[in-house]
């Protein structure tokens, strides 16, 4: 039942049971079902959203302001260039005056410190929309198109290939622990994910069945592997110069199609996108001109295959954060 999550905040997935995880992804799922049927669903009249960008959003920005429309709700935006947020004033003081006029807030940016600030003084639920240590709403949102594809999380096996010490790596590894799906972080020594991280899923893991791992090998982990992830090789808010070090260390571990080769006949891709793919962009345009690169994490030909699952994904990013803003806010 997600009714119990009314008025929590969305922080990380370790504050959450396995329970309650998989409960957002059925939300998510049943949600969806209404949006496809066109049964409205405007459970939240009446109430008002903020939402909070340091950094930049296609997909999480949009995702909160159409769940909050499709909710029934006002959806204010704000960053900080066009507000007194992280400039002028505190985040503790941002929190005490947002939480006097809205009902809900999301924030993305910088440290996980600010997001737990604002949570601790807002008096509203609290949404974690990307900090640099986690991305959760990202992974209710991959364990839905997990679910849709194979129909279960119990025995699978992800393998998340590259930058395996990122936002988006810590809260998939937490997220396939819980529900049994067994992970791998496949990638050199200077990307390994938090030992005391690893340590924690595995005790979680052991708990349903499923395993956690780190390998340098990319052969061996990928080997009838049912999910391969992978994320762009420098996060937001990573210094520039760190790109020619990440194109050293990172390049054995892109995801290609001897990767996809080696993985389950019925294997599938994910990234949380935004990928680099190809050159349609200004930066990688900028990387190509530096490195001679044209394609980077993944390559265009695995992207746009039958197994890129990419775009379901990008949806559900939709469905799994209006079951967040819901459970917590009904
Ligand atoms: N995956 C994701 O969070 O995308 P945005 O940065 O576009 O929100
Ligand atoms: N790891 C990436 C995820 C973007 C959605 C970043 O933080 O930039």
């Amino acid at each position: 039942m997600t009714q119990s999550l009314s008025g929590r905040n969305f922080l990380k997935l370790l504050d959450f049971t396995p329970e309650e995880v998989v409960s957002l992804v059925d939300l998510a799922q049943e949600l969806k079902e209404k949006k496809k049927k066109g049964i409205a669903h405007k459970e939240l009249e009446g109430k008002n959203i903020v939402l909070l960008f340091e950094k930049t959003s296609t997909r999480t920005r949009c995702s909160f302001e159409v769940s909050g429309h499709d909710l029934g709700m006002g959806v204010t935006y704000l960053d900080s260039s066009g507000s007194q947020m992280g400039n002028k004033e505190s985040i503790k003081d941002t929190a005490r005056v947002l939480g006097r006029m809205f009902d809900g807030i999301e924030y993305r940016g910088f440290g996980q410190d600010i997001v737990d600030t604002l949570a601790q003084y807002a008096g509203v639920p609290v949404w974690n929309g990307l900090t640099d240590e986690c991305h959760p709403t990202q992974t209710i949102a991959d364990l839905l198109t997990i679910r849709e594809n194979f129909g279960h999380f119990e025995g699978l096996k992800l393998v998340f290939m590259g930058d395996a010490k990122n936002n988006v790596a810590n809260s998939l590894m937490v997220g396939c622990a819980m529900t049994g799906i067994t992970f791998v972080a496949c990638c050199p020594d200077s990307s390994k994910p938090d030992d005391a991280l690893v340590a924690r899923c595995q005790e979680i893991a052991r708990e349903h069945n499923c395993e956690v791992m780190v390998s340098s090998d990319v052969n061996e982990a990928t080997k009838d592997a049912n999910i391969i992830y992978t994320d762009i090789w420098v996060s937001m808010g990573e210094p520039v110069e760190l790109w020619e070090g990440r194109i050293k260390e990172l390049s054995p571990y892109q995801v290609n199609a001897s990767v996809m080769a080696n993985a389950a006949d019925d294997a599938i891709f994910l990234h949380c996108l935004p990928a680099f793919h190809d050159t349609d962009t200004t930066v990688a345009q900028q990387i190509e001109k530096k490195f001679g690169l044209t394609e980077m994490e993944v390559t265009d030909e695995v992207f746009e295959s039958n197994q890129s699952k990419v775009f379901d994904e990008a949806e559900n990013r939709m469905h799994a954060i209006k079951a967040i803003i819901l459970a917590t806010m009904r």
